[in-house]
């Protein structure tokens, strides 16, 4: 969570007092009549910009709730918000703590945003709200392959630095990666690659996929979409790729992020993967109607081929003297419970790769659903920004 304003409750003619202690204007104005409130942003984000604004908020009308608080308090700070990634998640989380909310859905707050407040009783006394930024639904392109169509959620500014984004095998962007984008996609222009069969590249044909299929896909998304020593985060089989493609073509990785990701891989470990794999012919399972959501009917085509994929891994993986090739500076993270890689695969890459470091994280398990996705979004959105 990342403090995003304070709120502080004001009378009309304090307005005035702020702009000159401040010396400064409101950026923005805005009355939600629905909670009886008028409000006024102050802040222009700091040197870093991404400092807390305040918000002056002012009744518009007899008991409205900022009325009533004044009536019986005063002027004076009335409530800190603090910035979510994905609010519905985070009202579970927090409702698990125990903390009751003060309404059992986001409503449309200022700014823009989605707004929860928890009862203030259950928070030592301070009234606290959660927001979050609400979305520009992301665009999706489509390039052209002798195969059939690669997907690349595409999202942020359009001026913005560029970061492709990789998931791992059986996984598409919005499975698993989109949590992440929606923190990296306001700091950079973010290609979340859909890897041939998956996701919404489900269509393409591929025989039997190698390694090299989806390292050919990387480097047809960079290629055609004009990328040019990108930021690369990849997870898992994403990560693997990611450093495939820092061997195969230096020119389109400028900063790689690579999690969870193993690129010698042993029988043994080939076969712990491809068990639960193997497990999903049972249909009904939840992972099965999972599958069957992100892939299209075509899922068991995808689970097929990447059983035979997976099997085929220890004949392709990339060498010490391989990675030890690699230029660009590599941030290695893992987590230390990771159920199919062992943490040694990380301290391998660490020693392997010259410009490397690594954060290893505790308790984590393989799964990147299983991050905390805000401070693991920022940590590896500051390494890739360089
Ligand atoms: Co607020």
């Amino acid at each position: 969570m990342t403090l995003d304003h304070i709120g502080i409750a004001i009378r009309p003619e304090h307005a005035a007092l702020y702009k000159r202690l401040l010396s400064s204007t409101p950026y923005k104005a805005e009355t939600v009549e629905r909670e009886g409130v008028r409000t006024l942003f102050f802040g222009d984000g700091g040197l870093e910009g991404v400092a807390p604004k305040l918000e002056l908020l002012e009744a518009t009308r007899d008991a409205s709730p900022v009325a009533t608080f004044l009536d019986k308090r005063g002027p004076g700070v009335h409530h800190l918000a603090f910035e979510v990634p994905d609010l519905e998640a985070e009202m579970e989380r927090v409702r698990d703590l125990g903390i009751r909310l003060l309404a059992d859905a986001p409503k449309p707050g200022a700014d823009g945003k989605q707004i929860v407040f928890l009862h203030p009783k259950d928070t030592a006394g301070v009234l606290i709200e959660l927001v979050q930024s609400v979305r520009k639904a992301p665009e999706w392109v489509e390039i052209s392959t002798p195969g059939g169509l690669l997907a690349v959620q595409v999202s942020g500014p359009a001026d913005a630095p560029p970061l492709l984004v990789l998931h791992g095998a059986l996984g598409s962007t919005e499975l698993e990666t989109d949590r992440l984008i929606r923190v990296w996609e306001k700091t950079f222009r973010v290609y979340g690659l859909d890897f041939s069969g998956h996701g919404r590249s489900a269509d393409l044909e591929i025989e039997t996929p190698g390694w090299q299929t989806y390292v050919d896909d990387a480097i047809t998304a960079c290629d055609e979409l004009g990328l040019e020593a990108a930021s690369v985060f990849g997870f898992s089989m994403g990560a693997a790729v990611g450093l495939g493609l820092a061997c195969q073509r230096p020119d389109l990785v400028g900063r790689l992020a690579s999690h969870g990701a193993n690129v010698q891989w042993t029988d043994l470990e080939v076969e712990a993967m491809v068990g639960p794999m193997l497990a999903l012919e049972d249909e009904t399972s939840f992972w099965a109607r999972r599958l069957e959501d992100v892939h299209g009917s075509g899922w068991r085509r995808l689970v097929e081929s990447t059983v035979a994929f997976t099997r085929a891994l220890p004949n392709a993986h990339l060498s010490d003297d391989e990675l030890s090739q690699i230029e660009c500076p590599v941030l290695i993270s893992h987590g230390d419970s990771d159920r199919f890689f062992n943490v040694e695969h990380a301290l391998t890459l660490r020693r392997s790769i010259p410009d490397s470091r690594l954060w290893v994280i505790p308790g984590l398990d393989h799964p990147i659903q299983g991050v905390e996705v805000e401070a693991f979004a920022s940590a590896v959105g500051a390494f890739l920004a360089g």
